[in-house]
């Protein structure tokens, strides 16, 4: 059976975005830092492809070495968005190739790649391939299957500063957020041990919110957790409307300053839930080309509204419980927070040497850590969590194979 992670719907709608960022690292390595004939560049876990369909962006615009991309996926992907962005490289000359495996144990020999591309590929490495000695293995067989002077590029969600035990106070007072917390955490916390797991969970119902001092990597990853659930929500239409997606992720703005954005939106007739919705009429704010939209933040506060009452009074719902059960079943255990950016580059450079003491990645200087802001994101992580809120954004590094002087 197509597990929920290959289906294409995911692979193609709902993580599929974000291109140009994606293929950022890529784009980095093009540009003769190595005197090859062929740049070959390996795309691990491609999803829908939306790094590739960047880098073929970037060969339709500008002159480049010959470049040969091979990609990895943990399974045969039926991706329709994958095979058009290769569709795409090979018609601009650059020729593509796919096989099914695991990047822990590759069939790559040594020394193959000058580029191996990983964007939101190592939290599930992590998560489904047996935590830290899963991801110690996948970067130990990147280190051999780049060639020296080759690159690592990184592209995860950024964790947090702080050391992931350190204690933080977090207070959830919406009723989506609590309901939600309910919801998402025994899953979470049964499905594996996690080196910020505490024994029992900090929070306590007092004065109608949920509160307590739990770790800060727990906390992110709730954070975080809530936003893609919301996504889930928002894309199956069962909240009576949703966001159209192509315009919404855009950075199409009402007031920028505010990171106040303007989303286009649409009625889905969704039954049971959306009669609730009193939304649907008050939050329209205009009307253009790009059809009716609403005022960001208001959208997001009657989401929330929504989701909590729909957590709360509905869960017997058929075709609630039954999208709740699939979206626990595929992200209740995951994990996207395993290593603060200082541990990460740590554990890479150690990892990297272990089977050969000669080689070592490296992270690549100068500015080897991007950090982009998801200010949307953050801004409404404040408005729902207040002063306790972490703030979202994706963090990029490049590590370079190094020789041992
Ligand atoms: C969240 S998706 C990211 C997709 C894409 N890179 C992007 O950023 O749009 C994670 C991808 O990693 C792949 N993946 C996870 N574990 C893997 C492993 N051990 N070996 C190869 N691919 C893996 C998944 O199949 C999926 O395509």
């Amino acid at each position: 059976m197509v597990s929920n992670k290959q289906s294409i719907e995911y692979l193609d709608i709902s993580i599929n975005s974000n291109s140009s960022e994606k293929c950022l690292g890529i784009i980095g390595c093009l540009g003769g830092i190595r005197d090859v004939a062929v740049t070959r560049i390996l795309e691990v876990g491609p999803g829908g492809g939306a790094a590739l369909d960047g880098l073929a962006d970037y060969v339709e615009q500008n002159e480049t070495e010959p470049i040969q991309v091979d990609i990895l996926e943990n399974f045969i992907s039926k991706s329709w968005a994958l095979q058009q962005a290769r569709h795409r490289l090979n018609s601009l000359g650059v020729p593509t190739t796919q096989i099914a495996g695991d990047l822990t144990r590759t069939p790559f020999k040594a020394n193959s790649f000058d580029a191996v591309n990983a964007s939101s590929v190592m939290h599930e490495v992590y998560s489904y391939g047996g935590n830290y000695e899963g991801l110690n293995n996948a970067i130990a067989e990147i280190s051999r299957i780049l060639k020296p002077g080759g690159n690592f590029i990184y592209r995860e969600v950024y964790p947090v500063d702080a050391n992931l035990q350190t204690l933080v106070r977090q207070s959830f007072g919406l009723n989506s957020w609590k309901q939600f917390v309910k919801l998402f955490l025994p899953k979470y916390m049964s499905s594996a041990p996690h080196p910020y797991q505490p024994q029992e969970i900090g929070l306590q119902e007092i004065d109608g919110k949920l509160e307590g001092t739990i770790p800060v990597g727990l906390a992110r990853d709730i954070q975080r957790h809530y936003i893609t659930f919301r996504d889930e929500l928002w894309r199956s239409g069962l909240l009576g409307f949703r966001p159209t997606t192509n315009t919404y992720r855009e950075t199409e703005w009402l007031d920028e300053a505010r990171t106040n954005k303007k989303i286009y939106y649409e009625f889905t007739g969704s039954p049971q839930i959306s009669k609730m919705a009193t939304f649907p009429k008050d939050i329209f704010a205009g009307e253009d080309a790009g059809g009716q939209y609403a005022e960001g933040e208001l959208f997001d506060a009657v989401t929330d509204e929504v989701i909590g009452y729909a957590l709360e009074k509905l869960r017997d719902d058929e075709r609630l419980s039954s999208l709740v059960a699939s979206w626990l079943h595929r992200e209740g255990p995951e994990v996207y927070v395993y290593d603060n950016v200082d541990s990460f580059i740590q554990r890479v450079r150690t990892v990297s040497s272990k089977e050969n003491d000669d080689d070592y990645l490296l992270e690549l200087e100068p500015e080897s850590v991007k950090v982009v802001a998801r200010d949307y994101y953050s801004a409404y992580l404040k408005r729902a969590l207040g002063e306790h809120a972490l703030s979202d954004a994706k963090i990029l590094m490049s590590f370079t194979k190094c020789k041992a002087t």
